[in-house]
């Protein structure tokens, strides 16, 4: 009998369900030549699920996800939910769908390969063989801090973190540099906030007690911001709190020429959490225009999790091969390359992904 992974498919607003089914293009592809199967249950998350159940998480979407073995997630948010407040926000729902799932540790790995130098806002020579992972808290910090207030003259929200989230998270950012490059960069403000003094202590304490094989530096995030466009192959590892995560690591996207290449993983509670970095793109959405490699990534982060790591390989080989044709997305577009279209490029991946199989 073929295994039968159970997916939830939560395609979400915008691009979102345009990118997903790319994603669903390529893993069925994969699967027909493998030996397992997927089983897919669409719910509604964020705008789409405001829309049919006044909510942005609803329960029941909520009971599909833990009912099954990895969760994908398109895109949550835009124009029309704007004038949401709080907890009926789209962006609210992803949030809770993180802290439900347990999700504490956001993997987000950018690598540059020459077919993309090209692209990148910086000179191909500072980005080629660039190759970092920013492992970025998922469930806390100012985020999900509280007290939150706002009586519409003052408003307020607040960064805390127990010391034992930064050590699972630290502990991950470890982890991960054994397995790659040894290195770790650890992200924060220590020099002004009380909070990420207790990070960095914290950080400094873990690596002296189980990592000191691994090299540790720390970076305030202001810096870290500049590092990142000056010498970008200086980074293997990057560990930081959830709100200098998000921002450090729509930066890094952009190494590669766009944040339609950026994919993540969120993991840490047993059933993970596939997203691309991006949003909902209200700017292209609905136009056959969003790249959809960040989503199709995030699909093969989720295969490496379930442990088909063959089948993940083929998709990055895959992509690697497809990069190499004269087709571009509008985002990556330049001179001398063709115009494709979301189910264009999705569809080159999916060949080129099968020949590595
Ligand atoms: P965004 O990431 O949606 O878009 C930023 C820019 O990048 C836009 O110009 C967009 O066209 C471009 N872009 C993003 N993804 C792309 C792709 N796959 N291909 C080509 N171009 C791409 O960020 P935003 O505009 O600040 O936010 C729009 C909405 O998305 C907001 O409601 C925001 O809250 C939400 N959002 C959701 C998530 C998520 O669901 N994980 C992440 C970020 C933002
Ligand atoms: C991201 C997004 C989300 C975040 C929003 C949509 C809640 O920007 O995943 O980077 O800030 O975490
Ligand atoms: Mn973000």
């Amino acid at each position: 009998m073929p295994k039968t992974y159970k997916i939830t498919l939560l395609p979400g607003d915008g691009i979102g369900p345009e990118v997903i089914a790319e994603s669903v293009k390529v893993l069925d592809a994969i699967a027909e030549k493998s030996d397992f199967n997927f089983e897919y249950t669409e719910a509604p998350a964020g705008g789409a699920a405001i829309d049919a159940h006044n909510d942005p998480m609803p329960a029941s979407t909520l009971e599909v996800c833990k009912a099954s073995d990895a969760v994908l997630l398109g895109a949550v948010g835009g124009p029309k939910w704007d004038d949401l407040t709080g907890a009926l926000r789209p962006e609210s729902g992803l949030l809770k769908l993180r802290k439900e799932l347990g999700a504490f540790a956001n993997l987000r790995p950018v690598a540059v390969p020459p077919s993309l130098a090209e692209s990148s806002p910086l000179r191909p020579g500072a980005v080629i063989g660039v190759d970092l992972l920013t492992v970025r808290e998922l469930t806390g910090g100012i985020y999900f801090g509280e007290p939150i207030g706002n009586d519409g003259t003052e408003a307020f929200n607040t960064m805390r973190y127990h010391v034992d989230e930064i050590e699972r998270v630290a502990r991950v950012a470890f982890e991960w540099a054994r397995k790659r490059r040894n290195k770790v960069t650890s992200v924060d403000k220590a020099n002004v906030l009380e909070v990420m003094r207790l990070w960095r202590d914290t950080v400094i304490k873990l690596h002296q007690a189980e990592f000191s094989d691994i090299e540790l530096d720390h970076l305030y995030i202001d810096n870290a911001t500049m590092q990142m466009v000056i010498n970008p192959r200086g980074f293997d590892v990057i560990l930081t709190g959830n709100i200098f995560g998000d921002i450090l690591s729509d930066t890094s996207a952009t190494l590669g020429g766009s944040l339609g290449l950026l994919p993540s993983a969120s993991i840490g509670g047993g059933i993970g959490l596939f997203e691309p970095v991006h949003g909902s793109a209200p700017d292209i959405a609905g136009q056959d225009k969003a790249n959809p490699i960040a989503m199709i990534l995030s699909a093969a982060m989720m295969l490496d999790e379930l442990g088909e790591e063959a089948a993940a390989h083929a998709i990055r080989e895959g992509l690697e091969a497809a990069l190499g044709h004269n087709a571009r997305t509008a985002d990556l577009w330049h001179e001398g390359y063709k115009k494709a279209s979301t189910s264009e490029m999705g569809g080159l991946i999916r060949d080129e992904a099968l020949k590595h199989l």
